[in-house]
């Protein structure tokens, strides 16, 4: 079994991990013993678990996927803030259900989130900035609904405490925002010029923050 890595397993404990039902379990009849409880661990990512997040990242984003070697680069930029949720079942390898990557920028930047779009988010990683950046939050869509985003992004923000930085910041489409207010998350302004050609994917896009200290 993978180890936890990078994350307080103290702190983790006393907030989850959660136990996790699996999908057609819940509609199980009362008398129907439960033989297998899923549980889900948030952790810092390791190299060798880019490749299987990659395909995560492709179910997740399609066209807008970051690919492996990007990947790597967000992880090499930012490790702690490289976060997975990992599906642990009774008799099964676990699997990578979920994800998010920080990096951090200055509160100057971008000067336009126009130009942002046409940039790799592992080239917009400035090891001075103070704010943590989160790209690709995102969590495998059969298991969605279930708090691992929220937990994802309460651990993220707990990474960025840690290390005193004095803002999060994440661009939520319409449909993640709530699930962005509850982590605390409150937004700045609309970005309307942004991923004009994904509305699909990042439907009204919004720019949003969070202050950390
Ligand atoms: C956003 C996302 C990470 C949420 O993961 P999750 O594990 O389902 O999140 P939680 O269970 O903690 O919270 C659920 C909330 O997420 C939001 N949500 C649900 N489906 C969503 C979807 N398809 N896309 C975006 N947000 C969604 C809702 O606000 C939901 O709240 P509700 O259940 O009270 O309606 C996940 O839906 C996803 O991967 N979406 C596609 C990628 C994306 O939009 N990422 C957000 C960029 S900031």
């Amino acid at each position: 079994m993978k180890q936890n890595h990078g994350l307080d397993q103290g702190r983790l404990a006393s907030t989850g991990p959660s136990p996790v039902s699996m999908p057609g379990e819940t509609s199980l009849p009362r008398a129907v013993p439960r033989t297998a409880i899923a549980r889900v661990l948030i952790r810092a990512a390791r190299p060798d678990d880019l490749e299987e997040a990659t395909r995560l990242e492709r179910r997740i984003w399609g066209r807008m996927s970051a690919t492996l070697n990007e990947l790597q680069r967000r992880l090499f930029a930012l490790p702690e803030a490289f976060l997975l949720a990992e599906l642990h079942r009774p008799g099964r390898a676990p699997a990578i259900v979920g994800l998010t990557n920080g990096l951090l920028w200055t509160r100057d930047f971008p000067r336009s989130y126009f130009d942002y779009e046409r940039m790799l988010p592992s080239s917009t990683h400035n090891p001075r900035g103070d704010v943590l950046y989160l790209a690709s939050l995102g969590v495998d869509p059969s298991l969605r609904g279930r708090r691992i985003g929220l937990r994802l992004l309460q651990e993220t923000i707990e990474v960025g405490r840690r290390r005193h930085l004095k803002y999060a910041r994440l661009i939520a489409s319409q449909r993640s925002r709530i699930l962005c207010a509850r982590a605390g998350f409150e937004v700045v302004r609309p970005l309307p010029r942004l991923y004009r050609q994904h509305r699909d994917l990042m439907p009204q896009p919004v720019l949003m923050e969070l202050p950390l200290i």
